[in-house]
């Protein structure tokens, strides 16, 4: 990408029938990391998230807790999902609720877009539905339960309940029309979808034929009123995906939206479908851009399967961050988890890396280097004199780091990037034990060496500052400010990610401050 290009990214929009758990906050920090990432590359960025408030699950949630709807939805949305974004220190633009009226003023233009264009008819439903998935179900998505409560019946085979049995009139959405369109645009974009093998399952389900998608339902009112016929609401995928284009202005905000769409949509696999077969169809049916790329992640397993709540496997994202702190959350799922892969998610597993790699690897670098900054030069970072091969060899890790993390990141590699940063972190770990400053500092013959050495580490430090900063923004922050580099450089946030690459920025001469453990270590439970 070019600086000053439109990078617009989403999560989906989450259901407000439960609490957020770790599934959910690992979108959220991926989408936050991929966004600050492009901000600090000078490009018009736009991090959008929100919750889907509609539909029969809602529904029945809040009848069963004794209420409406829509105040269920206000107060999950106020007690729950936007401290989310505070717990885990997502910097979004905006928030969208299915509820907003400005999303309900843009669906409706939309439908009756489709509607007038010859797009949706009326015709009988009859098949299967779970209300769990919002879905309409085929047999092969069912199953039959031998055993337990549901015993004899056919269940989901993701939510393991009874599924109901719908016959009635809907509207459809012609679909179907667009299965060849949709084969020509995974062909002509193969990036169109990623990863591979979230590609190629969507692939296989489209080229099986697709049918016309029934779009209304009629026993229930808890959604957005078809426009031209109040006794139906909109099917709530079709009235949820479309946030993504109400809340930048779709039908009423041109502008705004021609600046911004398309978008880079990051959804976890299992709703993949929703978002590179119906959600391009429904776009191409309105005449518009399809997103520019829809990222399938991985799951976050526990004890080897699916987290969820519904499994009780649910772990809420205060209960890592209480512990560990918020940069630990982010650095931990982004790091250790290959984006795209599943990956299993263990206590040991968080409190190894957050030890080994943010406390004694990253956190010890950062204190001792501004510990020896203070002791040998009163707190001044001293100034280089000629450069070794070593400090050179220090300078072109530093320089491939920040390159390597930009590519990584336009393929939304984050763990890639990660681990491109961390050998800046290593080498500098190991150029220090080698190089022996508190043994240079015992001559004043070995003076200016110890100057190298240290502006060395120093600039180095600075580098990965600046590039760590979308993932660790808190740590980063404190480093930046102990390094003393916002007055020869200014905020750490307007530093280039890419150009942290470029040696010496640093000024000789910026007064470093003290610094506390970046990462203290933690006693946990059996340690
Ligand atoms: N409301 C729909 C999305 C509509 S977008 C137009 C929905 N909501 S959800 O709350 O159930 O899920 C939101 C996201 O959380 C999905 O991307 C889902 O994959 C993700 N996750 C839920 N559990 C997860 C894990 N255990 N691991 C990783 N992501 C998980 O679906």
């Amino acid at each position: 990408m070019a600086a000053g290009d439109s990078f617009y990214i989403a999560t989906p929009i989450f259901y407000v029938n439960d609490v957020p758990h770790i599934g959910h906050a690992y979108t959220e920090v991926a989408a936050d990391v991929l966004a600050r990432w492009h901000r600090q590359s000078g490009d018009d960025t736009w991090l959008l998230t929100g919750t889907d408030e509609h539909g029969q699950k809602i529904l029945r949630t809040a009848v069963a807790n004794d209420t409406t709807p829509q105040a269920w939805a206000d107060k999950l949305v106020n007690e729950a999902w936007l401290p989310l974004l505070e717990t885990i220190n997502i910097q979004n633009d905006d928030f969208i609720r299915t509820t907003d009226e400005r999303h309900e003023a843009a669906v409706t233009i939309f439908l009756q877009k489709l509607y007038d264009d010859g797009y949706i008819y009326s015709g009988e439903y009859e098949g299967y539905y779970c209300v769990g998935c919002e879905e309409y179900k085929q047999l092969d998505d069912l199953m039959e339960t031998p055993d337990g409560d549901y015993a004899g019946q056919l269940v989901c085979k993701i939510h393991g309940r009874p599924i109901e049995v719908l016959k009635e009139t809907n509207y459809f959405f012609r679909m179907s029309d667009f299965q060849q369109k949709l084969l020509d645009l995974y062909a002509a974009r193969p990036d169109f979808i990623q990863p591979e093998s979230v590609r190629n399952e969507i692939l296989q389900f489209v080229k099986q034929g697709l049918s016309d998608l029934s779009i209304s339902r009629s026993s229930f009112d808890w959604g957005v009123k078809i426009p031209w016929d109040h006794s139906h609401v909109v099917y709530v995928w079709f009235d949820a995906l479309l946030n993504y284009i109400s809340a930048i202005g779709y039908g009423t905000d041109d502008e705004t939206f021609k600046r911004r769409w398309p978008a880079t949509q990051l959804v976890g696999k299992d709703i993949a479908r929703f978002h590179a077969v119906i959600w391009p169809a429904m776009l191409m049916a309105a005449g518009l851009e399809v997103p520019r790329q829809v990222f399938g992640h991985g799951w976050l397993l526990v004890g080897g399967e699916k987290m969820s709540k519904s499994k009780l496997t649910g772990i809420a994202p205060s209960q890592i961050t209480d512990t560990f702190g918020v940069d630990a959350f982010r650095y931990y799922f982004m790091s250790a988890i290959s984006f795209g892969q599943d990956g299993s998610f263990s206590w040991e597993d968080l409190s190894a890396r957050y030890h080994s790699e943010l406390a004694n690897g990253f956190g010890n670098l950062a204190s001792r280097v501004i510990a020896m900054i203070n002791r040998y030069y009163d707190g001044l970072v001293p100034a280089p004199g000629e450069y070794t091969e070593a400090d050179l060899a220090i300078q072109k890790i530093v320089r491939d780091a920040a390159d390597k993390a930009d590519a990584s990141i336009e393929k939304l590699a984050i763990h890639e990037a990660i681990a491109a940063i961390w050998t800046i972190v290593d080498e500098l770990n190991g150029y220090i034990t080698i190089q022996e400053p508190w043994v240079l500092a015992k001559s004043d013959e070995t003076r200016e060496r110890l100057g190298t050495v240290l502006y060395t580490t120093a600039d180095g430090l600075r580098a990965l500052a600046v590039l760590l900063s979308p993932v660790i923004p808190e740590a980063t922050a404190k480093l930046w400010t102990a390094l003393g580099a916002f007055s020869g450089l200014g905020e750490l946030t307007d530093q280039v990610v890419v150009d942290a690459g470029h040696w010496a920025q640093l000024p000789v001469g910026s007064r470093v401050g003290s610094l506390d453990a970046l990462f203290p270590r933690i006693e946990t439970a059996g340690e």
